[in-house]
């Protein structure tokens, strides 16, 4: 098997974001007058900001112009913030770093793959930058996960072929979005929301590469 790189989506990969995610919609939907639910919200993890919000409304049964909607994502923009400028390299998930640093050695390449706007802020606050030789983010792509944009770029980027790179994914769009563009799959979560991946793995705690690649 000739893997030469491996892609990382960021929220509920690298870092446990989607809480932040969760407590800012909710708040927003407080506001609105309905409740949002920890099940719901499975639905938003890898979806664009504006789509979320979309399914948000949908959810509370509100309809509203593209103005108001465009102020409800600042809003919901500006509480997350609120809770990403406190993280801290603690936040980082169980076995990240020690998974970069095994695949590194290997001399196999990394790229960070993911649909937020706010990844950069992040990677700066948990001092991340220098694990990846690639960033796609949300303000690099106009097309949202499921389409493939994301890691087509950071494979573009690279310069590696889909198929020689695996992409870990924790949300049912990322992994959908890789398969779309031909790469292999690594799901972090549960294999009932990613059964669809290559494999599926509780999170990156203990894994080797050895682990990763002897399941392809
Ligand atoms: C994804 C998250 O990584 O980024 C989604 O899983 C989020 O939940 C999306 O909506 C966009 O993030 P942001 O930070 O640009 O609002
Ligand atoms: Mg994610």
């Amino acid at each position: 098997m000739d893997i030469k790189a491996c892609i990382f989506d960021l929220d509920g990969v690298i870092v446990d974001t989607a809480k932040y995610h969760y407590l800012a919609w909710k708040e927003l939907a407080r506001g609105l007058g309905f409740d949002f639910t920890e099940k719901d919200n499975e639905q938003l993890k890898g979806v664009s900001r504006m789509r979320s919000l979309d399914i948000l409304l949908e959810i509370g049964n509100k309809k509203t112009d593209e103005e108001m909607k465009l102020k409800y994502a600042e809003s919901k923009n500006n509480k997350y913030l609120e809770y990403i400028l406190k993280m801290t390299p603690d936040e980082i998930l169980p076995g990240v770093i020690a998974f970069l640093d095994e695949i590194k050695a290997l001399q196999i390449q990394t790229a960070l793959g993911s649909a937020s706007k706010n990844a950069m802020t992040i990677l700066n606050r948990v001092k991340m930058n220098k694990y990846f030789d690639v960033v796609v983010d949300g303000t690099k792509v106009s097309k949202a996960k499921p389409d493939p944009e994301v890691f087509l770029k950071a494979a573009h980027e690279l310069g590696v072929k889909p198929e020689e790179c695996i992409v870990f994914e924790d949300a049912l769009a990322g992994i959908e979005a890789a398969i779309n563009g031909g790469f292999k799959t690594v799901g972090v979560g549960s294999p009932e929301i990613l059964g669809k991946a290559d494999i599926v793995i509780p999170g990156l705690e203990g894994i080797t590469w050895e682990e990763v690649i002897g399941k392809f």
